[in-house]
């Protein structure tokens, strides 16, 4: 291809594009969603499934995502297009681009909503509401906030404004100054909430829960159990929605793409198990149900808040930094549609981002009523919010996750890829990633899938 850069802007540097895919990819996914996922399915079987999700698919595609993305240069949509021409494939990869924009419109209009629960936090950490919380009180409290259409409408709107902000700005801006600072913020806070977990909550216990596989634990479940644990790799990686790509699109060349996906994964597994690390022993502590679902966290740390000296500072501390974990988030997931109306539309930055950003808080109404007014309304068993959820991550998502392997895999000409990835064409790493991303991690989807519908 012969851009080397995107009209959208570039990365100042290396550690400016490490910093912005981390912050995608560390967000709720980590702190909300892991917790409450790997508890809904007894833990410690569950997360070696992530984790063995999250080496052998998870990383292989982010490589492939990210290199689709530096050799494209535009949106995703475009790229996609550039790039099947360029291999001399059908038009109709860029398929893989508007599948992206969907999950990216999907999974932020809820996303928004559970931000907007995290908003909210901050203010009752702040106002001392969690001081001496019992488990009753917690759970009382988290069920007024879910049932309060308007409360929440409003949380929502707030966040929705935010991303839309920075977005507007353009993501190399504003984006970089924040995550530098904010993540490793984030990070030692949740060190200190695991150190607190250890002395005051049931440490043992929590470690065996979310270390010690007991496969026994998903049973019936096992099929179910491993879609849901690959879904959350896909989910919490950010890939195969065309974020990581369009990230990788404003990446210089010379970058290396296989440390920079090494530093990012790991990272985001790191805080995914320390968030694990620092709710479990409190679960167990308080008798409160592992499994209770997506409240879990927003039930269980204020009791964590509301018994540590300082707790009120601590944890409003904490949900703040999470909003900005989230934040970071939101803009990646907005980030593709808002390139491709620029790109095609000729709309300005800060109209695309408005557009979009309107669109997306719309379909965020829908999510947020189907946790009260609008609970009777039921597709598949499952709210809207619920709804989009499950088929965001663990259909929509590795859908899109296996159609990069393929294209990155078998349509690209390997010495393209190999180029790309600043791999020998014969050695042994490019060899390792290419048997993963033709073979294995689209073997493992399919399979994955076959399983959970009872096929195989
Ligand atoms: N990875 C983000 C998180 O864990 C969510 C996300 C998914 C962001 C898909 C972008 C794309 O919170």
């Amino acid at each position: 291809m012969s851009s080397t850069t995107s009209i959208h802007g570039m990365w100042s540097s290396r550690l400016a594009f490490i910093l912005a895919a981390t912050g995608s990819a560390v967000g709720l996914g980590n702190i909300w969603r892991f917790p409450y996922t790997a508890g809904e399915y007894g833990g410690g079987a569950f997360v070696l499934v992530y984790l063995l999700c999250v080496a052998a698919i998870g990383v292989p595609i982010m490589m492939a995502e990210i290199m689709l993305g530096r050799r494209g240069r535009q949106s995703p949509i475009n790229s996609m297009r550039a790039l099947a021409r360029e291999e001399g494939a059908s038009p109709f990869w860029q398929l893989l681009g508007w599948v992206g924009i969907l999950s990216g419109f999907l999974i932020l209009s809820f996303y928004s909503v559970i931000a907007g629960w995290t908003l909210a936090y901050v203010f009752r950490a702040a106002g001392g509401l969690f001081s001496g919380v019992d488990a009753a009180g917690s759970e009382a409290m988290f069920n007024a906030l879910v049932a309060d259409p308007e409360r929440l409408l409003a949380w929502h709107t707030v966040f929705m404004v935010m991303t839309a902000l920075i977005v507007a700005r353009g993501v190399s801006s504003g984006l970089e100054q924040a995550v530098r600072w904010l993540m490793p913020a984030l990070f030692v806070l949740l060190v200190v909430m695991v150190l607190y977990a250890a002395q005051a909550g049931e440490f043992r216990a929590g470690l065996a829960y979310l270390f010690y596989p007991d496969f026994a634990k998903l049973g019936a479940r096992f099929g179910e159990a491993v879609l849901s644990a690959m879904g959350q790799a896909f989910f919490s990686l950010s890939l195969g929605m065309g974020a990581i790509m369009i990230y990788g699109s404003y990446l210089n060349s010379r970058a290396s793409i296989g440390q920079n996906v090494g530093i990012i994964a790991g990272m985001d597994t790191l805080v995914a198990l320390l968030a694990g690390m620092a709710i479990f022993p409190i679960v167990f502590a308080n008798g409160l149900e592992p499994g209770s679902g997506p409240g879990l966290i927003f039930q269980t740390l204020p009791i964590a808040f509301g018994q540590m000296p300082g707790g009120s500072l601590f944890g409003a501390l904490f949900f703040v930094l999470l909003v900005f974990a989230a934040w970071t988030s939101a803009i990646s997931l907005l980030e593709p549609m808002v390139a491709w109306l620029v790109e095609n539309r000729g709309l300005s930055r800060p109209r695309a981002a408005a557009l979009a950003a309107a669109a997306v808080w719309l379909l965020g109404i829908a999510c947020l009523l189907s946790l009260n007014l609008w609970s009777d309304i039921t597709i598949l068993g499952r709210g809207f919010l619920v709804l989009f959820n499950d088929l965001t991550a663990n259909v929509l998502l590795p859908l899109g996750g296996v159609a990069i392997a393929i294209f990155a895999g078998w349509i690209m000409r390997r010495a393209s890829s190999a180029d790309e990835l600043g791999l020998a064409g014969d050695g042994l790493w490019y060899l390792v990633w290419l048997v993963l991303v033709q073979f294995v991690a689209p073997a493992c989807v399919v399979l994955v899938f076959l399983n959970a519908i009872g096929l195989f």
